[in-house]
């Protein structure tokens, strides 16, 4: 007797070979079985006819924000209805511990943690409490090394001393010990921007032993994105640790086809040190507003204004022309603010998804008041709009950047997957139905086409997700 069975799926096990047709049998939070005669249905407490339904492993989304989330939305209707089981967070430099109690808080961190509760001393401490709150997904977790720096620096406009980095090291390696997978880096945000290569890579050589990973937003993705790439792989050979490059991508038109020669350079370093990528199938991007990214250009909109809610979803050009002020001055009006960016170009986002070692990371931002699209609709739109309209990959392809491949990047053994003996996480859904619902204007609508989602064996509402170390 199993404890459900989905019977007569077309398979695609997330490993990027051929569908089959066949019967799964979960026993507990496992794949007890896989029957390719499917005339008889083995007893089950649960049984859910798979006929002319995709089955594949859940999705794992390699880039989150989704850290705090985890705790105030556990059910996360963002990832699950898209059918996401497991998700990283702590990216780009932020995570919601180790925060020191001495550590100021700047404003760019808004997009994180909304308040004084939601920050945790100790990662353990942050652990625990995700654990408490029971969520519906998995989760891996990344140390932030903006976090660190802000607990152990008292000014940020500089790299750090030999002894800072030394105290950065024993957060680190603490935090790893609770059950952290790596560090993280947004070196192109205000918090690391002065940090060196040498900070870095003494980090991650503290790491290394313990099989840490670098995921990083590099230092820079408009004019210094090839040198970005340098520094990251640099980093990565150097401290011998495998390198994630985060929403890899070319900003402002004068860049766009930078992403050849970035792939280029990649291609040749993965012959010496172990590497990957991750990227979301949009052009245009997401992030908090400053004069900086305002003065690259382009069009932007509003997504989050603390100060000014009423100019959420207007752009930054009819907000400074309501103010009846320049574009810095609306700027600073706004803030803490996020917004959208159209700077990228679709050539660059087909170049980047295209090559084999890339996954699907949503990057999406939970609390802004009108996300980024992709926080919704990544997944459903990478089946959709690029198996289905635009077939830069197979369906099997595609399942698999997004299920087998992260799990042999991360080295998750059991997950990402359908095989017996592995986690039963589960989708099933419909091939010619699947689409992101979610637009720029009305961004919060699940995907179409999904139609069941299990966790470690049982359904997503039972909120049965784990931490995965
Ligand atoms: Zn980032
Ligand atoms: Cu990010």
């Amino acid at each position: 007797m199993f404890d459900l069975v989905i019977s007569n799926a077309t398979i695609i096990d997330g490993t990027g070979t051929d569908r089959y047709l066949g019967t799964v049998c979960v026993l507990d939070d496992k794949i007890a079985a896989i029957m390719t005669k499917t005339d008889v249905v083995p007893d089950a407490r649960q049984h859910i006819d798979g006929q002319g339904l995709i089955l594949s492993p859940g999705f794992i989304d390699v880039h989150t924000h989704d850290d705090i989330a985890l705790i105030v939305t556990p059910d996360m209707q963002t990832k699950v209805s898209q059918g996401v089981t497991s998700v990283i967070v702590g990216l780009c430099g932020y995570s919601p511990a180790p925060f020191l109690p001495n550590a100021q808080i700047p404003e760019e961190y808004s997009i994180l943690i909304q308040n004084d509760g939601q920050r945790f001393e100790r990662f353990s401490a942050f652990l625990k409490a995700v654990e408490e709150a029971r969520p519906a997904v998995n989760y891996l977790a990344l140390v932030g090394h903006s976090t660190l720096r802000l607990s152990v620096m008292e000014r940020l406009d500089r790299a750090a001393t030999k002894a800072e980095i030394a105290q950065m090291a024993v957060l680190l390696e603490e935090s790893m010990e609770a059950g952290a997978i790596g560090l993280s880096s947004g070196l192109a945000y205000s918090m690391a921007l002065q940090s060196d290569t040498r900070e870095l890579i003494e980090l991650c050589r503290a790491m290394s032993a313990r099989g840490g990973f670098y995921v990083t937003h590099i230092r820079n993705e408009a004019d210094g994105m090839i040198d970005g790439v340098k520094e990251a792989l640099t980093i990565g050979r150097e401290a011998e640790v495998p390198v994630v490059l985060s929403h890899h991508k070319a900003l402002c038109a004068h860049n766009h086809g930078a992403t050849k020669m970035s792939l280029s350079l990649i291609d040749k370093a993965r012959k010496q040190q172990k590497l990957a990528l991750d990227v979301y199938p949009y052009c245009f991007s997401s992030t908090s507003l400053t004069r900086e990214r305002a003065a690259r250009g382009g069009h932007i909109v509003i997504a989050r204004s603390e100060t000014l809610p009423q100019m959420v979803g207007k752009s930054l050009m009819d907000v400074a022309a309501i103010l009846k002020c320049s574009i810095e001055e609306a700027v600073d009006r706004l803030q803490p603010a996020g917004a959208l960016f159209y700077l990228m170009s679709e050539e660059d986002v087909q170049r980047v998804m295209h090559y084999d070692l890339t996954m699907i990371g949503s990057d999406g931002l939970p609390f802004d008041e009108r996300p980024h699209p992709r926080l919704w609709g990544t997944f459903a739109r990478v089946l959709s709009r690029y198996v289905r309209d635009i077939p830069i990959y197979s369906l099997e392809q595609a399942i698999h950047r997004m299920t087998g491949l992260p799990a042999q990047v991360f080295g998750l053994q059991e997950r990402g997957v359908i095989r017996q003996g592995a986690f039963a996480d589960l989708v099933l859904f419909c091939e010619d139905d699947i689409a992101d619902l979610a637009t720029a204007e009305h961004p919060a609508q699940p995907s179409a086409g999904i139609r069941a989602v299990f966790v470690n064996g049982k359904s997503a509402e039972a909120r049965c997700g784990r931490l995965i170390r």
